[in-house]
């Protein structure tokens, strides 16, 4: 049985929980638990508690990308526990948005490897896919192969005094193996949600039984809008949770179209699948 808790998501249902523009899921399968994102603030500490999630026992942390609404709330969780943290080699790039209130770049990134190392965490990055528990699989490097998903034009990084325009070349999802099939967490999905299935596809060779997490379809133009909601009704899943950064209105436009196999994933879901 695979079960998923959201620990921090831009909704929630009840006054008693804390949301913010952000993400965090707990995932608990066969014994082993794995944290995925954490965040933008101490959002995740205060959930977690109201959620009976024990945050010492949490050793193993997947971090989906180099944005601060996912990586945030690390410094808060390793004043809880010393765990392996997996990413891509390029989170810690000095990432920014060119959308912002003033006009100016906005920083948009994360602290660096060392402030995070001193407070005890320990990290293995890697392009390639990681096992990190028993059948919950880190996605590695994400190929562009379609014609309509792209990454949001808005983001660049800075390096050796140049901006440059930022692919999130670090963005992972996860891939759960659960009876046979696969079930894919997002963070952003800055890559794409149909190019990071179809990787998960190509790789395991498996189905893919539903999604939980950002989309990124919020901020993207309509033609990869309407080409992913042609493309998700080929693949026909069985549960698809559009989070974060899917946005009230995609999220609707995907309720209208696939009814009840949307999942609304605010802080507190808890999604089991394969019980
Ligand atoms: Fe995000
Ligand atoms: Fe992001």
């Amino acid at each position: 049985m695979l079960k998923i808790t959201t620990l921090v998501e831009n909704t929630a249902v009840r006054a008693k929980f804390r949301a913010e523009h952000g993400l965090s899921m707990l995932i608990e399968k066969d014994g082993e638990t794995v944290l995925f994102d954490t965040g933008q603030t101490d959002a995740l500490i205060h959930n977690a508690k109201l959620l009976g999630v024990d945050l010492s026992k949490i050793d193993k942390v997947i971090l989906s990308h180099g944005h601060y609404d996912h990586v945030g709330g690390l410094k808060y969780l390793l004043d809880y526990t010393k765990p392996t943290i997996y990413a891509h080699p390029e989170i810690f790039r000095k990432r920014y948005s060119k959308l912002s209130d003033d006009g100016n770049l906005r920083y948009i990134g994360i602290e660096d490897r060392e402030f995070f190392e001193k407070k005890g965490a320990r990290f293995v990055l890697s392009e390639e896919p990681i096992e990190v528990a028993k059948g919950i699989w880190t996605s590695g490097f994400v190929k562009m192969t379609n014609d309509f998903e792209s990454v949001d034009k808005n983001f660049v990084y800075e390096k050796d005094g140049e901006l440059i325009k930022d692919e999130v070349e670090d963005d992972l999802s996860v891939f759960i193996e659960i009876n046979g099939s696969l079930f894919v967490l997002f963070g952003c999905a800055h890559r794409g949600i149909i190019n990071i299935m179809k990787q998960a596809e190509s790789t395991f060779n498996k189905c893919i039984l539903g999604f939980l997490g950002g989309t990124h379809l919020g901020p993207a133009d309509e033609i990869q809008r309407e080409k992913t909601i042609e493309a998700l009704k080929e693949m026909d899943l069985r549960v698809m949770g559009p989070s974060h950064c899917t946005g009230l209105l995609m999220t609707s436009k995907m309720y209208c179209e696939f009814g009840d196999r949307v999942v609304f994933n605010n802080v507190g879901v808890i999604t089991v699948v394969g019980g």
